[in-house]
């Protein structure tokens, strides 16, 4: 992988890098072709990472299909589309583990108060994947918004020399937010999910008007009496630090996260107010 880069870089091909953990989607392929438009070539990784999860059933049975992910990538552009796949001893060696980090604190809020150790395991495998491919540039989704966070403080403060990009949020046409775990969903989940998306976009309408707690209170209320949707947080935080906003300014802009157990599958959405 890293001669057939330096290969590439050698005929002054920037090198573009989408790190995913596979079940490409059409969200997926919104960040490749970004990629594309901005570098000669684009790196697709292909793992799934064991040392984000914090529960072993999600990792066991989040889904896997590399050779239809492979295929759809060759739909999209066959010339200029690198896929790595590593695997856990690649990226790991013998030591499956993840390195502490310190992010400042972003890591203590939403995604990481919820799941323990899970920025810990974004960081090492993002850090580590960094190190092989060696990108110019590399694209994050706003749909894990705390994430790109997280990876620029982390390309901060460890001086990496890689721009990171954020990207929007692909939706299907009834507003749920792809994800590969959408797929697990039953068909009484799936119906119920658009739900989510339509519940944060009313928030904020009620964000312009209402204080923040008014709005949280009223999410609440929404998801308390709904048989088939469980909330597990909704928070408006401030975009930078991802605290939870005290008392609205307007030198600074927000943004609602949600999480939401539709069974037993978590979908997380969020939503820009400001
Ligand atoms: P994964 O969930 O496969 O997502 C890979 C990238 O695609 C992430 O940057 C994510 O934010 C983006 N993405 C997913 N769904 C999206 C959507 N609907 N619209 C726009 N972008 C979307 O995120 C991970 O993998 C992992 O944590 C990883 C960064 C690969 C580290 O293991």
């Amino acid at each position: 992988m890293s001669h057939h880069l330096d290969a590439l870089r050698a005929k002054e091909c920037r090198i573009g890098f989408v790190p995913t953990m596979g079940a490409l989607h059409a969200g997926h392929v919104s960040l490749v072709e970004k990629g594309l438009s901005e570098n000669e070539v684009v790196v697709v990784s292909i793992f799934v990472n064991p040392t984000q999860f914090d529960n072993p059933e999600d990792l066991e049975k989040y889904p896997r299909s590399v050779a239809t992910d492979i295929e759809l990538l060759q739909t999209v552009d066959p010339e200029r589309i690198v896929v790595y796949t590593p695997s856990e001893t690649d990226v790991y060696g013998d030591d499956v583990v993840s390195e502490p980090f310190n992010f400042g604190g972003l890591e203590h809020e939403m995604e990481g108060a919820f799941r323990a150790g899970h920025f810990d395991g974004v960081g090492t495998i993002v850090k580590r994947l960094f190190e092989i491919v060696e990108p110019r540039r590399a694209y994050f989704g706003e749909k894990d918004f705390q994430q790109l966070q997280i990876v620029k403080k982390m390309v901060a403060l460890h001086k990496l020399p890689v721009e990171v990009i954020g990207c929007p949020i692909h939706r299907e046409e009834d507003g749920l937010a792809m994800s590969s775990r959408n797929a697990r969903l039953t068909e009484a989940h799936r119906a119920a999910a658009p739900f989510i998306y339509e519940t944060i976009k009313t928030a904020k309408l009620k964000f312009g008007t209402e204080r923040a707690e008014l709005v949280t209170e009223w999410v609440n209320l929404q998801f308390k009496n709904h048989t088939l949707l469980k909330l597990e947080y909704f928070v408006i935080a401030d975009t930078t630090t991802l605290k939870p906003v005290e008392k609205k300014s307007l030198e600074n802009t927000y943004r609602a996260f949600i999480a939401v157990y539709a069974g037993d599958i978590r979908l997380i959405d969020n939503i820009a107010l400001n």
